[in-house]
């Protein structure tokens, strides 16, 4: 086992090595069975460090999970929210020197920003850590990490499983993030199910076949359903759109209802970043393979072990 992250940064799922999922999934899984049994007991690993959390674009699950997370390692939080309209870049200020001045007050950054490439121009000039929680449609790093995590505490292994990906899969920044990881682990099988508009970018197809993995691009999830180890939900996103009729014309596409999962394995897992709009209802939610709400508790664990190791060894 690994004791070190291969990365300082983490700004892509691509900076994320095979060995550093070993090292953040075993940590994760320490904090996780630690905090049911005393969830004061982390308080000194991130005493006297502060977190910066930079918020350019809403987020309920990320910002509050990486803040319960520090929290819970005894370190401070510096908070931002609408980020683009309270700081200093609506006076014009740039991203980059607002790298060089935050870093000056903190010991990491988390950071979420609309434009791809975002957080990497903040990055550029830190001179602490800094965390991708999100930017633009392509990366979404550490909502991977949870979801390995979610799938590997429910399916007890990571290798030669059947992954249904549903909804907006060319804006959808977690499955990008996500697939990057999956290929990883061999013997895959990848069916992406999605409006003709919204599929997978056929850069990221070819790289799973790279890899050996097995991929079907579909148009419904109900025949294949019964095939699936995991069906992983996404939401189509309302903002990722020029206009409301474009939305209009895609959204509701796929709804999972009770009914479409008569013939699933009693094993599947139903995993979804949230939010959800309309494409899980309600009903499911008792459903035993409904999961989601176990993989966003899940996240403060996950952030908690990101958060420790990339502060590890810093003075
Ligand atoms: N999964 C996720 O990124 O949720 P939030 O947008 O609420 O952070």
């Amino acid at each position: 086992m690994p004791v070190a992250l291969s990365f300082d940064q983490l700004l892509s799922a691509k900076d994320i090595q095979k060995q550093d999922i070993d090292l953040l999934l075993n940590t994760t899984d320490r904090f996780h069975q630690g905090m049911k049994a005393d969830a004061s007991q982390f308080l000194h690993l991130a005493k006297g460090k502060i977190m910066a959390s930079l918020f350019f674009e809403a987020s309920t699950r990320t910002r509050f999970s990486f803040e319960a997370a520090m929290y819970r390692l005894g370190g401070e939080i510096l908070t931002l929210e609408n980020g683009g309209s309270s700081s200093s870049i609506k006076k014009g200020e740039t991203l980059s020197d607002m790298g060089r001045i935050v870093s000056g007050y903190s010991d990491i950054v988390v950071m979420r920003h609309p434009d791809s490439g975002g957080v990497k121009a903040f990055a550029e000039y830190s001179t602490v850590p800094v965390i991708n929680a999100g930017d633009g449609p392509m990366e979404h790093p550490t909502q991977s990490i949870l979801d390995l995590y979610t799938i590997h505490y429910f399916q007890k292994k990571l290798e030669g499983l059947s992954i249904g990906f549903v909804g907006d899969l060319k804006f959808g920044r977690t499955v990008n993030s996500l697939v990057q990881l999956l290929a990883f682990f061999p013997n895959q099988t990848f069916y992406f199910i999605s409006h003709p508009t919204l599929r997978l970018h056929p850069e990221k197809i070819q790289f799973l076949k790279d890899h050996g993995h097995r991929v079907y691009e579909l148009d419904q999830f109900e025949n294949s359903i019964s095939e699936m180890d995991v069906l992983y939900m996404t939401r189509v996103q309302e903002e990722r759109f020029s206009t409301k009729e474009a939305y209009n014309e895609v959204k509701n596409h796929f709804v999972l209802t009770k009914e479409s999962l008569n013939k699933c394995k009693p094993t599947l897992s139903i995993l979804h970043p949230l939010p959800r709009v309309n494409e899980i209802m309600p009903e499911v939610d008792l459903h035993p393979s409904a999961h989601y709400f176990d993989q966003a508790t899940f996240g403060v664990y996950v952030r908690m072990a990101i958060l420790f190791h990339m502060l590890e060894g810093r003075a």
